[in-house]
């Protein structure tokens, strides 16, 4: 196995055409359009930092900032931004250009966990990343901090679940817009 490989070795720029047929009724582009193709371009770069096939394991914050429009070209940016023993979390930029106004929005930026797997299929260790510059550090650090607060979340869900009482329960649906019937 390659000991360590830089981001710019993995990484890939996927551009599509926004076609009628990717269209909800409302006219706009559907999210799952979007995410498969954030799916394609985060196992296209995992799999070229790591030489394996490659599972998603995690997708984290997917938020549609901005509508898509049909005729528009989309593209995603994706660069490995960490790698654990056998994990690799890909950061993708979405962008998206109206050819004609020459309008550009960013529409969104995810980080999708990938594994890769060895010819037994299971996790096998993946090339270090070579950190070159500040960006390479600055991302590799916050991926660090954002195990840490996924953790750190999971953690304080599972303790606040272990401890609800009714009443408790009571109080913080007092104002939100549902009706309990038991
Ligand atoms: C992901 C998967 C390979 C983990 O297998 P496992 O035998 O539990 O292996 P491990 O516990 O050693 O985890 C392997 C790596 O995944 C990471 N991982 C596991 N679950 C994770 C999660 N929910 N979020 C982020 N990383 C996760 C671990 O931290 C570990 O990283 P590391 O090797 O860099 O330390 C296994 O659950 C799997 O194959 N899942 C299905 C993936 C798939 O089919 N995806 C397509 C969508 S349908």
């Amino acid at each position: 196995m390659i000991e360590a490989r830089n981001a710019s070795f993995s990484r890939v720029t996927i551009t599509e055409l926004m076609i009628p047929s990717y269209a909800n009724f409302g006219g706009k582009i559907h999210g799952g359009i979007l995410l498969s193709l954030m799916d394609k371009v985060a196992y296209a770069t995992a799999s070229k930092h790591s030489g394996a096939y490659c599972v998603t394991v995690s997708v984290d914050t997917v938020d549609f900032l901005q509508p898509v429009e049909v005729g528009e070209l989309v593209s995603l940016k994706a660069s490995v931004n960490y790698v654990g023993n056998s994990s690799m979390i890909i950061g993708i930029k979405v962008i998206s250009e109206n050819v004609k106004t020459g309008e550009v929005k960013h529409t969104n930026t995810c980080y999708f966990t990938m594994v890769a797997k060895g010819d037994d299929d299971k996790p096998t260790t993946v090339p270090k990343l070579i950190l070159e510059n500040k960006t390479d550090v600055r991302r590799f650090v916050e991926a660090i901090y954002r195990k840490g607060f996924k953790k750190e979340y999971e953690s304080n869900l599972y303790e606040i679940k272990k401890s609800w009482d009714k009443q408790e329960i009571k109080s913080l649906l007092a104002n939100e817009r549902c009706i309990i019937e038991f």
